[in-house]
């Protein structure tokens, strides 16, 4: 195979969704590198109205655990992803029914760059959108215009 194909077949094709991950934890270094990743994905209108929220405390992430309508999944990942927007900043330049429209693609590209570095990583992924909405907004609290749209657990594939 061509180094490329291999790139792919890793990056892309061998991806799955993982929900068994072991303790080991994943560096500081690596988070901030993963939040900037996120970060560089394209945004309608280049307004940065999407924020990433990492989340490495056992008991916030027991509170996640909650606010997933209790998947088992969510208890074990060593690091947690939020993926947060924010109407405010983006309904300077779109109205509806755009600006909900845009808000979701932004937050969706955002989580997929991580998961795609996190491939690159050696790192599993699992992308949650079953999430109790109004529950984990008072946790982050949260202003009316900033929403949670996804999760993203993150971690070394368990053994
Ligand atoms: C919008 C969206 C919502 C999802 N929500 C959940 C979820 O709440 N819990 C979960 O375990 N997986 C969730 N997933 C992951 C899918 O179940 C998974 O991607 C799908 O079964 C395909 O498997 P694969 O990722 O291993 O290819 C979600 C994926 C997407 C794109």
């Amino acid at each position: 195979m061509w180094d490329n194909e291999i790139l792919i077949d890793k990056l892309f094709l061998s991806r799955k969704s993982e929900r068994n991950f072991s303790n080991k934890i994943i560096d500081k270094s690596l988070i901030d590198i993963l939040i900037n990743v996120g970060n560089s994905a394209p945004k309608a209108g280049g307004v940065n109205c999407i924020s990433i929220v990492p989340i490495l405390d056992k008991k916030d992430i027991l509170f996640c655990y909650k606010a997933t309508f209790y998947q088992e999944s969510v208890k074990n990942a060593p690091l947690i992803f939020l993926v947060t927007t924010n109407k405010e900043k983006l309904n300077t330049i779109y109205k509806e029914p755009h600006l909900s429209n845009f808000l979701l693609q932004n937050a969706s590209l955002a989580a997929m760059n991580i998961i795609t570095a996190c491939q690159l990583y050696g790192i599993s992924t699992c992308y949650i959108g079953g999430l109790r909405y109004n529950y984990i907004e008072q946790f982050l609290n949260l202003s009316k215009e900033e929403k949670v749209i996804i999760m993203l657990l993150v971690g070394y594939k368990s053994c």
